[in-house]
């Protein structure tokens, strides 16, 4: 939908003194470690969003009792801004972002936040940093709203403050090279009845360590399986999964216990688009197992906003080593790769209304 904004929405903004975008190396960029000049706040408090403010990106203190520290409070989204070929800035679909950080809020029993805030600050903060945006091929300033509980209470119970912030990254890509996965049949990252539909942070560091162990066996990530039976795949923890099997996409179906990849959702309308024919569906173990063995599957990919699509050279099974056949001329991934590419860098229409504008 259009996004409206009231552009009336009552921001205070202290500029940094001095900009530091002359140290951003443009050929160098690693993601998540470098931040723009400014961050964007909202407090929470009694029933109320206030004191919306955009100041120098920096430390905050807090009180040790900080409620998000004991107990986990806390939710996150992760979105990106492109600079097109000819220099214009725009986001890839905040909308659906600020939707899906309204269902992790509620889940963990947190306030909403209005559009016209997660939007609006957003817009108002790339106005101010917009020399932090990047423009070199795959390069974007990735955006991090997140939201804390901030009572000084250490008794268990939803806070009643919150704060609201957003700060931007410029990055390059997360995964450097072809990943390797394992299918993880013994620890579980969601259940049903769970919090696995929602970004909130537990959900991250309750995968570290199995995520960890995998990584000391060489590999990237994990994909994660079904809690109940180990049967099902669900997603890779730092982004959903699609499979090219018989020339078919096939893409597991978000549900309770795997997180609604807008991401996904958008290479997966691309690809109809393209008219590739795409399946969402629980898709089991066994079939994309059995698809590796008989030489069945063509292409597998990771689909995320900071991986964006990571295509997989190879997936392990209880210690049997899959790999993906080298990919083709006119492959899915690439297709879709570069689909997206037309489209964030503004050498295509946007047929969806996907970009806004700042
Ligand atoms: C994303 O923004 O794509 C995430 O899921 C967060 C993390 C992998 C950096």
């Amino acid at each position: 939908h259009t996004i409206m904004i009231d552009t009336s929405l009552d921001i205070s903004i202290e500029n940094t003194p001095q900009s530091r975008v002359a140290e951003l190396d443009q050929d160098n960029l690693k993601f998540g470690r470098q931040f723009s000049d400014h961050m964007f706040i909202a407090d929470y408090r009694d029933g109320q969003w206030q004191e919306l403010r955009i100041v120098p990106f920096g430390p905050m203190e807090f009180n040790p009792a900080l409620a998000v520290i004991h107990y986990g409070q806390t939710i996150f989204e992760g979105l990106k801004a492109y600079r097109s070929d000819a220099g214009q800035v725009r986001v890839f679909r905040p909308s659906a972002n600020w939707a899906r950080f309204n269902l992790s809020a509620e889940r963990m029993c947190m306030p909403t936040i209005p559009e016209e805030i997660f939007v609006g600050g957003l817009k108002k903060l790339l106005q101010l940093d917009e020399a932090w945006v990047p423009n070199r091929p795959q390069s974007s300033l990735y955006i991090r709203p997140f939201m804390f509980a901030t009572d000084e209470y250490i008794g268990i119970r939803p806070s009643d403050t919150y704060r609201f912030m957003i700060f931007t990254s410029p990055v390059g890509a997360y995964y450097s090279e072809p990943v390797r996965v394992k299918i993880e049949t013994e620890y579980t990252r969601a259940f049903p009845g769970g919090t696995g539909y929602a970004k909130s942070a537990g959900n991250y560091a309750g995968a570290l360590y199995p995520t960890v162990k995998a990584q000391k066996q060489g590999f990237h990530q994990l994909i994660w399986t079904d809690g109940l039976e180990h049967k099902y795949i669900e997603e890779a923890g730092t982004m959903n999964l699609a499979f090219v099997i018989d020339g078919k996409l096939i893409s597991p179906q978000p549900s309770e216990t795997i997180l609604h990849g807008i991401t996904r959702n958008s290479l997966l309308q691309m690809a109809r688009d393209l008219g590739i024919s795409v399946e969402e569906r629980r898709v089991t173990v066994d079939e994309v197992v059995t698809a590796l063995r008989d030489g069945k599957m063509q292409e597998a990919f990771g689909i995320g906003t900071a991986a964006t699509l990571a295509p997989i050279a190879m997936i392990s099974y209880q210690g049997e080593e899959l790999p993906l056949p080298s990919p083709t001329d006119n492959a899915v991934g690439d297709q879709l790769r570069k689909a997206l590419d037309d489209l964030r860098y503004g050498r295509a229409e946007d047929p969806h209304g996907w970009l806004m504008p700042i």
